[in-house]
């Protein structure tokens, strides 16, 4: 399997902290941000990693990881979104280099206390579909929510404004090579923006998405907020633990 970070987007929930550099280059903690979802990849064993940059300052990615050796790498992978076309556009620019692999895909503002190892395997042996991670959250409606009945997954909401649970969706998502195919029938959003959640809907009509609930805490940092609830987290007790 091979893994893709999105790191673009012009960060605007941050501005001024954004106003001369990309969000993902930003510190939580001791570290910039891009550190967490490279090392949630790695220790989940994937090591062909693309990372999709885009906006301010995105030669500074370069400069920061090189060729990935602080991780133990021999190699990174980098591409250019343009503008601010969305998460699903920002992937769609990664068909080629996936070349018909099955991905997990991580927003780049994503942490976790923990590892995704259990739910990369299960989609090893899934091969078919989609698999998205969730959470139970206090503020649903900054997210993605999923409904469910029983395992199944029913429907997914943007950031709806009455939610139908407090799952959230994560920015965590597994999906076969169909993806790229599903990306290029979207249309924008009010937002004008290609939605990750369209495509999860997607693979929800087809009968092909799983669900997993992640264990330990998890959270984004792409507001005042939440960037001071990770940087806390992690000073408490770290992220990306293996076990
Ligand atoms: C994005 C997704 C949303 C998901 C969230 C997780 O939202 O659109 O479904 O729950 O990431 O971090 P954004 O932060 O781009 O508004």
């Amino acid at each position: 399997m091979k893994g893709v970070i999105l790191a673009g987007g012009l960060g605007t929930r941050l501005y001024p902290l954004t106003k001369i550099t990309n969000k993902h280059l930003l510190p939580i903690f001791d570290r910039p941000m891009i550190y967490y979802p490279i090392e949630a990849l790695i220790h989940a064993g994937i090591r062909d990693i693309m990372i999709v940059t885009g906006g301010k300052k995105s030669g500074d990615f370069l400069s920061l990881l090189g060729n990935g050796s602080d991780f133990g790498l021999k190699h990174l992978n980098y591409t250019y979104q343009k503008g601010e076309g969305g998460i699903a556009e920002a992937l769609g620019l990664c068909e080629h280099w996936a070349a018909g692999e099955p991905i997990c895909v991580i927003l780049g503002d994503n942490i976790i206390e923990k590892n995704i190892t259990r739910a990369v395997r299960n989609f090893g042996e899934q091969r078919v579909g989609a698999k998205i991670m969730l959470k139970e959250v206090p503020d649903p409606q900054r997210f993605g929510v999923a409904q469910l009945k029983g395992e199944r997954v029913l429907s997914i909401e943007e950031k709806p404004k009455s939610p139908k649970s407090s799952l959230a969706v994560i920015g965590i998502y597994l999906y076969d090579a169909r993806v790229f195919e599903i990306i290029k029938t979207l249309e924008p959003s009010d937002r004008g923006e290609l939605e990750i959640t369209d495509v999860n809907n997607w693979y929800i009509r087809d009968g092909s998405m799983t669900c997993e609930v992640l264990d330990g805490w998890w959270t984004d940092a792409g507001t005042f907020e939440s960037l001071l609830r990770a940087a806390n987290l992690v000073a408490e007790g770290g992220a990306n633990r293996k076990e």
